[in-house]
């Protein structure tokens, strides 16, 4: 994943995936019309951005709860700067659902005046280090240095998504700004029904018992693994060709950093974490038991 061979396209000091991106609608992000029924899924990459697309698209939509739909998640929850799909967003009925992993300063203005709302979802970076490892070097075959390097690319920030700290920091401490809930990865993966209400509750949707059984049921690990319309794993294949070997549902789980990590680089990660989190106001629980 490095910005010399093009790979990564920098604009307004954060990373994008060259390739994924239109710069047109980069550049004019800002006046992207919100509808005040828009829901935005913000994370930043690894961070469980299919599983929230998969939750939203089984509370939305009736058909993907019974199984009965046809479309992907990505088609039900596109992404909003990587349109692959060509997508006519202006064109969409409402309520429209995206997913994001923009910086707080480059959303579309409207978002800023509390119009629509945001899902913002944040993981133990430990993890989100080791999951984007496993991508870059599996899935988008970008990766083809060693753990240790990639490291310190990530914590460099010379990644798509750009420097974990900033994003987090960026977007909690603008949240006034925002119509926005912040939950976290493994409040989601302890509590998946605690965490399907509190989505509800927010998005001001009202599912019978039934229904937040079906979302539940269709959006654990095992069954979006195995799941083609929320796998994404037709679309790596298409994008990246016969010797993808990964998959975004790789583990799914809490604190992997243990199998990847040695004790030097966890001390470094914690120091650089506590210099830049000192003053963070929210509580991170990682590793809840
Ligand atoms: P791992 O690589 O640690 O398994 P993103 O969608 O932002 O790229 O994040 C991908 C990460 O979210 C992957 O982490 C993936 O397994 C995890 N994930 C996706 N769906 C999940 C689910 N239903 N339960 C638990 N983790 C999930």
């Amino acid at each position: 994943m490095e910005d010399g061979d093009g790979f990564l396209f920098k604009f307004k000091g954060y990373y994008f995936y060259r390739k994924g991106i239109d710069i047109d609608f980069i550049e004019n992000l800002d006046n992207f019309e919100i509808r005040e029924d828009d829901v935005f899924i913000i994370t930043y990459p690894k961070s469980g951005t299919v599983w929230l697309q998969q939750l939203l698209s089984l509370i939305y939509f009736e058909e993907h709860r019974r199984g009965t739909g046809k479309l992907q998640t990505v088609d039900q929850v596109p992404f909003f700067e990587y349109n692959f799909r060509q997508l006519d967003f202006g064109k969409r009925p409402s309520p429209r659902l995206f997913s994001t992993h923009l910086p707080y300063n480059l959303v579309p203005s409207g978002l800023k005046n509390k119009k629509g709302k945001i899902i913002y979802i944040y993981r133990n970076p430990k993890d989100v280090l080791c999951s984007y490892f496993h991508f870059g070097t599996n899935v988008i075959l970008q990766v083809t240095s060693t753990f240790e390097r990639f490291m310190e690319q990530f914590l460099e920030g010379r990644v798509i998504g750009s420097l974990w700290f900033d994003h987090i920091k960026g977007w909690y401490e603008h949240k006034s700004l925002f119509n926005i809930q912040f939950m976290m990865y493994e409040e989601i993966n302890k509590d998946l029904r605690g965490s399907v209400l509190k989505i509800c509750k927010f998005l001001g949707k009202e599912l019978s018992e039934e229904n937040i059984d079906a979302v539940m049921t269709k959006a654990t690990f095992e069954n979006m693994k195995y799941d083609p319309l929320a796998n994404y794993d037709d679309i790596i294949k298409t994008a990246y060709g016969k010797n993808v070997k990964g998959h975004f549902l790789r583990k799914g789980t809490i604190g992997d950093w243990k199998n990847h990590m040695t004790v030097e680089q966890n001390e470094r990660f914690d120091k650089i974490f506590q210099r830049e989190m000192k003053d963070f106001p929210l509580k991170f629980i990682w590793d809840v038991n």
